[in-house]
């Protein structure tokens, strides 16, 4: 796993006041605050599946805490879950608890893969919900206590059990319902002669608006958007709410579309056919500084070049050969070596764009910003295509180098 910043904290606090263990029942017996911290996927199988959270691993801890605990607990869901979840802890917990008082709060994470340290040293806020009782009242004060030794009091805000669990989802789909809506707007620049960063840029500097989130991309992945998003739209489906759930169903449709239409718009611009021709992805994590592929839109784009026929050659400089393979078999349904004539993975780019048709930018490491273009456009196929997914590689430079270059939400057609 590669998160900057992480190893050297691990390093400095492991054995000091960091200890790792596989000894549940111990650390729960010691531990006067638990946090729960495990998955909480989307639902593979049965009522709600491909929407709705599997809560499976949460109450399996409520039932082991239950079983084990020695004395009162603060019990503090960690993981993102669906509002009232907290409830059936409770359940579970007060109906095995052997005269011990357990009490819940929620208090979500919002740290962002790549930037996961600094997000925790330096936090927008710290969300405590719990329940208005005193000894809700007590626990929520002993949590603020362990996050005032670094984050300013003002920061830390107290909620009820249920906004606190409903905001970490609303947050997320605030998100990602921006980057949606830039990337529509994406498509609409590309047709109208608009530039999707000088219209972001325009719009981010109304202080009501703001400038984050705005950047146009190839579709936002990760383990987290798309999921909660769908347990968001599954929660309003189950309160009977369907105007809601469309309205956020669709920015799942939209990140969805956006994937489909930069491949589309690759075989379009490489005279309607990849077969046969070598295409280098340049990127597979599903943002830069993290080797995290899961839900990145890299798997879907290198998947619909396979089947069309495309010779794929994958490079990404922290996602080992081996993830990127297993992951895009995968996606196809095949097996790895099914695919082997179609998808090489290599450690260096200038070897993947060697005879390549096209360099399709996927991931925006800071790396490929600064790349020798010179040496690459020279072994490429002519006419040599570039498509920036994420609207990193300098369009001017590599244009007066010959390359012909599509950049997501600039206008089609003309050269830049
Ligand atoms: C997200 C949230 O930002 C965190 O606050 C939250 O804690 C986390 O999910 C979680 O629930 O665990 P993360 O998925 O790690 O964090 O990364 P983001 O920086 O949010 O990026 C998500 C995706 O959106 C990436 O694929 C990124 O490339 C894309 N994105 C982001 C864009 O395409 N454009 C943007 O302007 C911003």
């Amino acid at each position: 796993m590669y998160e900057p910043g992480l190893l050297q904290i691990v390093e400095a606090c492991r054995g000091k006041n960091l200890f790792f263990s596989p000894d549940v029942t111990k650390g729960i017996q010691e531990a006067e605050i638990i946090f729960v911290s495990v998955n909480t996927p989307t639902k593979t199988y049965g009522v709600g599946a491909g929407k709705a959270a599997d809560l499976k691993y949460i109450e399996l801890c409520a039932r082991q805490i239950a079983e084990v605990a020695n004395g009162d607990k603060i019990i503090v869901e960690k993981s993102t879950l669906p509002v009232r979840t907290a409830e059936s802890l409770k359940r579970v917990l007060h109906a095995n608890s052997r005269g011990h008082h357990f009490e819940i709060l929620s208090n979500p994470e919002f740290l962002a893969e790549g930037t996961a340290i600094r997000d925790l040293e330096n936090p927008d806020r710290v969300l405590i919900g719990g329940d208005s009782t005193p000894t809700g009242c007590e626990a929520i004060a002993k949590l603020k206590s362990v996050y005032a030794s670094w984050v300013p009091e003002d920061k830390i805000i107290t909620t009820n059990l249920w906004s606190s669990e409903l905001s970490k989802l609303v947050a997320n789909a605030f998100l990602a319902q921006r980057v949606s809506s830039i990337n529509s707007i994406s498509a609409l620049c590309e047709v109208t002669g608009a530039d999707v960063d000088e219209v972001a840029r325009a719009i981010g500097m109304d202080s009501r608006i703001g400038p984050k989130f705005l950047k146009a991309s190839v579709g936002f992945g990760g383990s987290c958007f798309q999921k909660d998003i769908l347990n968001l739209v599954y929660l309003c489906e189950h309160f009977n709410l369907p105007e809601v759930a469309t309205y956020w169903e669709q920015v799942v449709q939209i990140n969805n579309w956006q994937k489909r239409r930069f491949v589309h718009r690759i075989i379009k611009t490489l005279f309607n056919t990849v077969a046969g021709k070598r295409i280098a992805v340049f990127g597979f994590a599903f943002k830069k500084d993290t080797n995290d592929v899961r839900e990145s839109p890299a798997i879907d784009i290198c998947k619909s070049l396979i089947e069309e026929h495309a010779e794929v050659i994958v490079h990404d400089p922290r996602v080992k050969a081996e993830v990127i393979i297993n992951k895009i078999s995968e996606a196809l349904g095949t097996n790895t070596i099914k695919i082997e004539n179609r998808l090489t993975v290599t450690s260096n780019p200038y070897q993947a764009s060697i005879d390549a048709h096209a360099l399709v930018i996927a991931t925006e490491w800071d790396e490929y910003s600064h790349l020798d273009y010179v040496k690459i456009y020279q072994k490429m196929q002519k006419p040599a295509f570039v498509f920036d997914g994420r609207s990193i590689v300098p369009n001017k430079q590599l244009v007066s180098l010959g390359f012909e270059v599509y950049k997501l939400g600039q206008p089609i057609g003309n050269r830049i």
